[in-house]
């Protein structure tokens, strides 16, 4: 029997391809999330491949139809999927670790960098035709070698932009619940507390991924532990950050630059965003590489074909819900 499988975004060609050949498919292909229409169109089907941008909180769960019988998202993030819910209701959730780590690193050097030189500013400034003589101080930044960054989240992703950042003659530090066996740890030095480590960065960067216990965590008290003129970059999640306390702080100059790609309530982010000076601001295109895409794509499907085989896949997020009860 082919089972059913829903979508609820676009994927690349290779994965809509295997997905058509392995399943009776069918994708949400509107511009606007699918939102509260996804219980209805979930009807009937077998299997759900949500987005990061899905909401899949307990009540949303609640009313998925009972047919549905393996989720599984689109990104290594799972915030936005109450697991406990979908354990209860016996739903096992996948998810697409790793294929993205290089893509996701990748970006978070780039945020550094524009972060750094003032890139966002600068281009700005052409476009827009104020671009004036060469001068010995214009378009200055500043540069990466020897300064700290401090890494908050030193997983696979925090792992892999150490490694970059320490090509660039970075000084690495990092926060994590336990210091990594020196060999993962890319010569970074161990803060057993998040404050601990933001006294010492340079440059910090936001890596770990978004929990309850997190949600706001770079408070007004914290932020203001950054040494004066710290930049700030964030490829997690925007709810780790207390945006107006940010806010606050880039207008006075404590924090001096700012690189994001993840905001609160994406995609309509709060328009003081657009308002700050030295920000580059990207959306949420950390993983956006055909490549990566195309993997995370495919491993979904492996999750979902896992289930149907009957062998909990590698990447179940819940694989409790197979125990015999
Ligand atoms: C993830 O996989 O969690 C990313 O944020 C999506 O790009």
């Amino acid at each position: 029997m082919t089972h059913k499988l829903f979508i609820t975004g676009v994927a690349p060609d290779a994965v809509l391809r295997r997905a058509a050949a392995d399943y009776e498919l069918s994708v949400w292909r509107e511009p606007q999330p699918i939102g509260g229409r996804l219980a209805g169109l979930a009807r009937g089907q077998d299997a759900l491949i949500v987005m990061p941008g899905d909401r899949l909180d307990a009540a949303a769960l609640q009313t998925l139809p009972a047919s549905v019988q393996v989720l599984a998202t689109y990104s290594v993030g799972h915030d936005h999927v109450d697991l406990a819910a979908a354990t209860a209701r016996g739903l096992p959730v996948y998810h697409t670790p790793d294929v993205l780590t290089d893509a996701v690193a990748d970006l978070a050097l780039l945020l550094v960098l524009a972060a750094a030189r003032g890139a966002s500013d600068a281009e700005r400034c052409l476009r827009e035709g104020r671009w004036g003589p060469w001068a010995p101080t214009a378009f200055l930044g500043r540069g990466l070698q020897g300064r700290r960054l401090g890494l908050f989240g030193m997983g696979r992703i925090g792992q892999a932009i150490a490694r970059r950042a320490a090509a660039f003659g970075m000084v690495l530090h990092y926060h994590k619940r336990s210091a990594l066996a020196p060999s993962e740890a890319a010569g970074a030095t161990y803060h057993d507390s998040l404050d601990g480590l933001l006294a010492v960065s340079d440059v910090l960067c936001v890596a770990v991924p978004s929990t309850p216990a997190l949600r706001g965590v770079l408070d007004a008290r914290r932020l203001a532990l950054l040494p004066r003129g710290a930049l700030l970059v964030n490829i997690a999640r925007g709810d780790l950050i207390d945006e107006q306390a940010l806010f606050d702080a880039v207008q006075r100059g404590h924090v001096a630059g700012l690189g994001m790609d993840v905001y609160q309530g994406e995609p309509d982010i709060d328009p003081r965003w657009k308002t700050l000076p030295r920000c580059t601001l990207l959306p949420h295109i950390g993983s956006a590489t055909e490549e990566a895409r195309t993997a995370m794509g495919l491993l979904a499907l492996e999750g979902v074909a896992a289930h149907f085989s009957g062998r909990p896949g590698a990447n179940c997020l819940n694989p409790q819900v197979y125990a015999p009860r």
